[in-house]
Order: structure tokens, then sequence, then C-alpha cells
């Protein structure tokens, strides 16, 4: 029942023409993972990789990421990972307001299908979109907001730990509180 309306949703999603940014995609970045998983990350959006891939999170990031992940115990293969615009913004600028309001009532489809007790808001963007357009991540990452039953906080976009080193050691604690409290869901 569910997997004839996730099919549904990534063939609407496949053929979406309600921003600019399907103009320029090589592939609409869907979302990959467990459909079971409680744990939903998101993303601002595809870059080259993930363009050229159909797949979030398979460029340098992505790999930081599942390293991440990995710190923790987690598998990329046990969460679900989709971004707040499914197509990649040219040059990776930052995607425009109207896209992302274009974008995200497939994230909220995806969102209410998972129904994940955790979402993960990877960077400002995302976190802007999901939480509160006055996010600032230095400031409020590793904070908890609850959004119709579901637990929502956000940590640095593995972009950011690329270029600063030292932003690994607070989102790696991010991570450990994140599984934390995933272990506590399913007890
Ligand atoms: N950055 C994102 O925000 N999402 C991806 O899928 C890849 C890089």
């Amino acid at each position: 029942m569910d997997s004839a309306k996730w099919q549904a949703l990534e063939n609407e999603c496949a053929a979406c023409r309600k921003c600019g940014l399907s103009q320029e995609r090589s592939n609409v970045v869907f979302g990959v993972g467990s459909r079971q998983s409680k744990l939903m990350l998101v993303g601002e959006g595809p870059g080259y990789h993930e363009d050229m891939q159909g797949e979030p999170f398979v460029g340098p990031a992505g790999q930081l990421l599942d390293k991440m992940l990995a710190s923790v115990g987690l598998l990329r293969k046990d969460v679900y990972i989709a971004n707040v615009v499914k197509c990649r913004p040219p040059n990776n600028r930052d995607p425009q307001p109207a896209e992302m309001e274009a974008c995200l009532p497939y994230l909220r489809a995806q969102y209410t299908l998972l129904r994940p007790g955790i979402i993960v808001c990877l960077g400002r963007i995302s976190a802007g979109a999901l939480i509160d357009k006055e996010f600032r991540i230095t400031r409020d990452r590793g904070k908890w907001f609850e959004r119709k039953g579901v637990a929502i906080t956000a940590t640095f976009h593995p972009a950011a730990l690329l270029r600063d080193d030292s932003k690994k050691r607070p989102a790696w604690e991010d991570f450990k509180v994140i599984k934390r409290r995933l272990e506590e869901l399913k007890n």
C-alpha cells in the first residue's frame, strides 16, 4: 500500500516542472534509504555528483556524512536521506525561497509516508526551511524542537565540516545525541 504511494510520489517528482531548477537537472534526486527508518536526514539540495547519480549525498560531503553516521553506529541504508529541493541549483548556489516553496510539498509528503520519530536538518538552509526562518546554525545546532509529534534538530552541513575541521567535534556530539534519542524511541 505504502510502496504504491512512495512510487506515485517518486513518479510525480520525476516529472516535476514546478520551478526553473527542473530545466537544468540531469536527474531528480528524490531520496534514498530505509522507508522503515525512524530517522530522516534532510540536506539542502543536490550538488554535481548527486545530480549526476540521482542520489542524495554521494559526493565528498556525502562520504563524510557516511563516516559521521558510522561513528555513532548508523548505516546509510538504515536511515532515510532527502533534500529540501530535489533538483540541483546551478553552481551549487543556495536554493531560492520560491524554489523551496515549490519543492517542500514533496518533502512533506515524504515524511508523511515515512513517519520518522526524528528529523535532522543538515545545515542552515534545511533548518531554516523546516524549523525556523531565523535559525542560526552555529547558535542553534543541537537544540531540539517538536513539530507535530516529531523531534527535530539541526547540525552542521557535512560540506561545512569539510571546510572547517573545528566543526567536526560539535557535529559528532550532535550525532551522539541523535543516536541516543533514536535508541530511546525504539524502547
Ligand atoms: N548537499 C546537500 O545538501 N544535499 C546533497 O544531496 C548533497 C550535498
